[in-house]
C-alpha cells in the first residue's frame, strides 16, 4: 500500500488578516452593541439613538438576524425599515456595522428546501424554528445565503453609515457537524480532492486495520455513529471537512460583498470557545478579526479565562488590532446559573479585552427582547431602564472609552508563547485515547494561569509559525505535532528558544498515526529523550516527585510516562507511583536553547517551581505584582499605555517602577509619579512617558 503523502494544509504565513486598516469613519474606540430595531414598534428607534448617544455609542450591528423581513418571500426584498434605520442611525454620527442574516434563514427556505436540514452523528433532523440550523454543505442554502448578501451589498456597499460589513454569526455555532445527504456528497468530493486516489486515501486513514479498505468511493460515508469507535483518521478529517464548509460559506458571501463594497468584512469568532473552526485559518480570510465573548459564571476566575480568549484572538490577528464584537453587560441567559455581574465587573472585563489588543468594545445587545429565547439576556439598554446600575455603568463606560480613544492602533508584545493548533484539539479529543483525563483544554488553561499569576503576557502561535521573537514557546498539548512542525520547533531551540513540552505530545503525524520512532520521537533532538511507555494513573491517584538537588516534593496526578533518556537532564524524579526513579521532568541543551519535558500534570500552584527554572532559561521573570493586579502594555507609535485592572476586593498598588517617570491617567487625566493605587475592583490605565 503506497504510504500517505502529507496532507496538504494551509501555509502558515502569515498569521492575521492581509488588510491592515480599520473602520472607515469611526474615530476612537468602537463603542456599541448589536441592534435590533425591528423587534420594536419605529417610535421606540428614535428614543435608541438619543439614548445611543447619551452612552457614548458610534457603532452598532444590525441586521444580524433579519433574513426572514428582509427576504419574506424568496426572491421579493423590503429593504424599506432597513433604510430607515440606516439613515437614522448616521443622522445621528452612529455607524453601521451591517450584519448578513444567513444563520438565520426564513421559514421559506425550509419550507421549500427541507433536505437543507442539518442532520446529527445520531441521525436526528434537527428543525427549523431556532436558528443556525442549515446544512452549511447545502447548494440550495450557499445559493440563497449569496443572493440575500448579494442584495444588501449592492443596496449599502457604499453607504455612509456603513463601517463593518458583518457576516453571518458565530460560524460554527450551535452546530457544526453535519451528517446529511448533502454532506456526504460534500464529502466525498473533498475527500478526491485532498487525496486524489482511493490508495492515497485508504494509507492516510490506515483502514487496513478493521478491514476499513475502500474500493469505491460511493462507499466512503460521514462518521455518523458506528457500532463502536469509528476510524479516527476519517473523524479527523471529517473535522477538518467541517471547518472548511463553514468557512466557504463565509468566502462565498464575502466575495458577494466585496463586488459591490470596499468596507471591511469581518465575521464574529468564537476565540476558545468554539471547537469546530480553526480559527487562524479563518483570520487570513477576514479584514478585520473580531471576537464574541461570554464569562463562565460558574468560575469564580473567569476573567482568567477571558483573558486568555482575548490573546488568542489578538494571536489569530496576527498582533492586529481587533474587535470585540460582543460580551454582556451582566447575566447571560444560557448557562445554567446566570449570574449578574457585580458593580464594575463589566468595566473590568471591557478594559481587559482592551488591554490586550481590542479596538472594540461591543455587547449583546443594545436594548433587551420583551420576547424570545434571550428575553432574559442582560442589555445595555436593561428591561428596567435607564435608571438601572447596568444603564449608568453603560454610560459610564461610554465616557471612559471615549478617553481612551489614543490607544486606538497600538499593539501588545508577548515574550511568551503558548501553541494553539486546532488540528491536534481535534484529534485529541477523539475516543480511546490513553486517559480520558487527560484533556488538552485543560493543559492550555493551566499554563497560561500559571503565566496569568506571574505577570507575563503570552500570544498563541501555531506550531508551524515562526517562533523566534518568543523568549520561550509553552506546548501544553501538542498531541498532534506534524514532522514539519517539530522540526520547526526544534530549530526554535537549536537558535536560542527555551521549549516546554506536557506529557502526550509529539504522538502521532496529521492523519492520527504514530510517528515512527514512538512518541516523541520528532522532538527527541530538541528534548533529549524519547517516551518507551505511557503511564496513565487512576482517576485521583497521585504521584509523588522529587524535584531539584534539595529534592523538594511536588504531587503529579493524571499522568506519567516511561521515558527513555537520550542526553537529557533529570531535574525531577518519580518518588512513587507507576514507575519510581524514572524521570519525571527533564532539561537539555540543543543547540543555543533549552528542551524541558514534563511527564505528569502539575497543578498551577506546582507549576510555579518548574517555571521559576524554565523562565530562568528563558531569561524571564515573574512580574513580581500581587497575582490580582492583571497588567498589560499596549506599544502605540507615541507612547505606550499601560491597562491595570484589580480583581481583588483591596486596594493594590502599581509599584513606582512599572510607570516610571511620570505618567497620565487617562481615565482622569491627572499626572501619576511613583506608586501608583489600583483601588478594589478597579482599573487604571496609564500613558507612560517614552
Ligand atoms: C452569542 C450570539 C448572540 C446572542 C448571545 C447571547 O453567542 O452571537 O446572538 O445569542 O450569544 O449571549
Amino acid at each position: 500500500m503506497p504510504q500517505p503523502s502529507p496532507a496538504p494544509r494551509a501555509a502558515p504565513h502569515p498569521v492575521g488578516p492581509a488588510f491592515s486598516g480599520w473602520l472607515p469613519g469611526v474615530d476612537g474606540i468602537c463603542y456599541g452593541g448589536d441592534y435590533n430595531p425591528e423587534q420594536w414598534p419605529e417610535e421606540v428607534w428614535a428614543e435608541d439613538v438619543r439614548l445611543m448617544r447619551e452612552a457614548g455609542v458610534n457603532l452598532v450591528s444590525v441586521g444580524i438576524f433579519s433574513w426572514a423581513l428582509l427576504e419574506p418571500q424568496e426572491g421579493c426584498f423590503d429593504f424599506a425599515w432597513l433604510d430607515r434605520v440606516i439613515d437614522l442611525l448616521h443622522a445621528n454620527g452612529i455607524r453601521v456595522d451591517l450584519g448578513t442574516p444567513t444563520a438565520a434563514p426564513p421559514a421559506w427556505f425550509f419550507h421549500a428546501t427541507p433536505h437543507a436540514r442539518v442532520v446529527t452523528r445520531d441521525g436526528v433532523t434537527l428543525g427549523p424554528g431556532s436558528r443556525g440550523m442549515v446544512a452549511p454543505s447545502s447548494p440550495e442554502y450557499r445559493a440563497a445565503a449569496v443572493r440575500i448578501t448579494t442584495e444588501l451589498a449592492k443596496r449599502y456597499g457604499t453607504h455612509p453609515a456603513v463601517a463593518l460589513w458583518h457576516v453571518h454569526n458565530e460560524y460554527g455555532a450551535p452546530v457544526s457537524d453535519d451528517y446529511s445527504e448533502n454532506a456526504q456528497h460534500a464529502f466525498r468530493r473533498w475527500l478526491l480532492e485532498r487525496y486524489g486516489s482511493l490508495d492515497a486515501l485508504n494509507a492516510a486513514w490506515g483502514t487496513a486495520f478493521w478491514g476499513q479498505v475502500y474500493g469505491d468511493w460511493d462507499h466512503v460515508q460521514v462518521p455518523a455513529a458506528t457500532p463502536t469507535t469509528a476510524n479516527p483518521a476519517q473523524r479527523l478529517d471529517f473535522a477538518r471537512f467541517t471547518d472548511a464548509m463553514l468557512l466557504e460559506c463565509f468566502t462565498a458571501e464575502r466575495d458577494a460583498i466585496r463586488t459591490h463594497s470596499d468596507v471591511p468584512v469581518t465575521t464574529n469568532f468564537m476565540a476558545a470557545a468554539c471547537p469546530s473552526t480553526d480559527l487562524f485559518r479563518w483570520a487570513r480570510e477576514v479584514d478585520v478579526v473580531s471576537n464574541d465573548h461570554y464569562l463562565t459564571a460558574a468560575d469564580p476566575r473567569n476573567h482568567v479565562g477571558l483573558a486568555l480568549a482575548a490573546d488568542l484572538t489578538r494571536s489569530v490577528a496576527g498582533g492586529k488590532p481587533w474587535m470585540l464584537l460582543e460580551h454582556s453587560t451582566s447575566a447571560v441567559n444560557w448557562q445554567p446559573r446566570n449570574v449578574a455581574k457585580r458593580p464594575g465587573e463589566m468595566a473590568r472585563n471591557a478594559l481587559t479585552h482592551l488591554g490586550r489588543g481590542a479596538d472594540a468594545i461591543m455587547f449583546f445587545q443594545w436594548r433587551a427582547s420583551r420576547s424570545g429565547a434571550e428575553k432574559f439576556h442582560s442589555a445595555m439598554l436593561p428591561h428596567a431602564g435607564t435608571g438601572s446600575r447596568v444603564w449608568r455603568e453603560v454610560v459610564q463606560l461610554g465616557a471612559d472609552l471615549g478617553r481612551l480613544s489614543e490607544l486606538r492602533g497600538s499593539r501588545v508584545r508577548a515574550d511568551v508563547a503558548i501553541l494553539w493548533d486546532q488540528e491536534s484539539f481535534w484529534a485529541q479529543d477523539l475516543e480511546w485515547r490513553p486517559s480520558e483525563d487527560a484533556v488538552p483544554r485543560e493543559r492550555v488553561e493551566a499554563f497560561y494561569d500559571r503565566l496569568w499569576r506571574d505577570g507575563l503576557t503570552v500570544d498563541f502561535a501555531q506550531p508551524g509559525q515562526d517562533l523566534s521573537g518568543y523568549r520561550l514557546v509553552v506546548a501544553p498539548a501538542s498531541y498532534l505535532l506534524r514532522a514539519d512542525d517539530a522540526a520547526n520547533l526544534t530549530a526554535y531551540v537549536a537558535g536560542g528558544g527555551t521549549l516546554l513540552v506536557s506529557y502526550f505530545s509529539g504522538i502521532v503525524d496529521e492523519h492520527d498515526a504514530v510517528h515512527a520512532g514512538g512518541f516523541l520521537a520528532p522532538l527527541r533532538d530538541a528534548l533529549g529523550l524519547t517516551v518507551e511507555e505511557f503511564l496513565p494513573l487512576r482517576q485521583g491517584d497521585e504521584v509523588g516527585l522529587a524535584y531539584g538537588a534539595e529534592g523538594r516534593e511536588l504531587t503529579g496526578t493524571v499522568w506519567a510516562d516511561d521515558v527513555a533518556l537520550d542526553g537529557a537532564q533529570v531535574v525531577a524524579s518519580y518518588v512513587d507511583g507507576p514507575k519510581p526513579g524514572g524521570a519525571a521532568i527533564t532539561r537539555h541543551e540543543h543547540g543555543a536553547g533549552t528542551g524541558w519535558y514534563v511527564s505528569t500534570r502539575l497543578d498551577v500552584e506546582s507549576l510555579a517551581l518548574l517555571m521559576g527554572d524554565v523562565y530562568a532559561d528563558a531569561r524571564l521573570a515573574p512580574s513580581g505584582l500581587d497575582e490580582d493586579l492583571e497588567v498589560v502594555r499596549r506599544h502605540g507609535e507615541a507612547a505606550d499605555y499601560l491597562v491595570a485592572v484589580n480583581h481583588s476586593a483591596t486596594d493594590l498598588k502599581l509599584p513606582g517602577q512599572v510607570a516610571a517617570g511620570q505618567a497620565t491617567d487617562l481615565l482622569t487625566g491627572e499626572p501619576v509619579t511613583g506608586e501608583t493605587p489600583v483601588p478594589a475592583g478597579g482599573a487604571r490605565v496609564l500613558r507612560l512617558p517614552r
